[in-house]
């Protein structure tokens, strides 16, 4: 088991894992008829699937724009409760198929609340993609267009994730198993 920060980590996706699943996800992407799309990356979480999704997107032969998100989900701890845009996309997306990329999708809360923004905005659509769904912590009535994975309902962190700022540098996801 890898030991980071003195503590073991076991993998629950890793890197190699991750990397063939983010080719699917390009390619059942690509096999909608998105015009003129806009990727929006929710920050800060998602920036290590979004910038593997978007590669691999460019790989199938898609050539999006890319523009990024910074929501918080203001509650203690890791239980996510309410939602605030602390720093806006700088277009303009009236028109345009928007696709969102996070990294879980966990209440539903943030996800929910991002694509109402855009719709209210002018979106043409609106797409939901991340990397894992934790479906049994559900709150409000929202699912993915592109689910990398069915999650456990564990703590996980790694590929962008952390814990209290830690472990974002991980090349996998994996479930923090305390001291080593
Ligand atoms: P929700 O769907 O509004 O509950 O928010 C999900 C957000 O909470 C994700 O984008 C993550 O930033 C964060 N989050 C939820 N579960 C985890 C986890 O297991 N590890 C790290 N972050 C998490
Ligand atoms: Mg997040």
């Amino acid at each position: 088991m890898p030991v980071v920060r003195g503590k073991e980590i076991e993998v629950l996706y890793s890197a190699s894992a991750i990397a063939r699943r983010n080719l699917e996800l390009a390619k059942d992407i690509a096999s909608r008829d998105y015009e003129d799309l806009l990727v929006i990356s929710v920050l800060k979480g998602s920036f290590i699937f979004a910038a593997d999704l978007i590669r691999a997107m460019h790989d199938v032969g898609l050539s999006p724009e890319v523009e990024f998100i910074f929501i918080s989900s203001y509650g203690a701890g890791t239980t996510s409760g309410e939602v605030k845009v602390l720093r806006d996309i700088d277009n303009d997306v009236a028109g345009r198929d928007v696709l969102l990329i996070d990294d879980i999708l966990e209440s539903g809360k943030t996800l929910k609340f991002a694509r109402e923004l855009m719709l209210s905005r002018g979106a043409k659509s609106c797409s939901l993609a991340v990397l894992l769904d934790k479906s049994v912590r559900r709150k409000v009535d929202l699912e993915a267009d592109y689910v990398g994975f069915d999650c456990p309902d564990y703590f996980v962190v790694g590929y962008g994730m952390d814990v209290a700022h830690a472990f974002r540098e991980l090349p996998f996801v994996g479930i923090v198993k305390g001291d080593a």
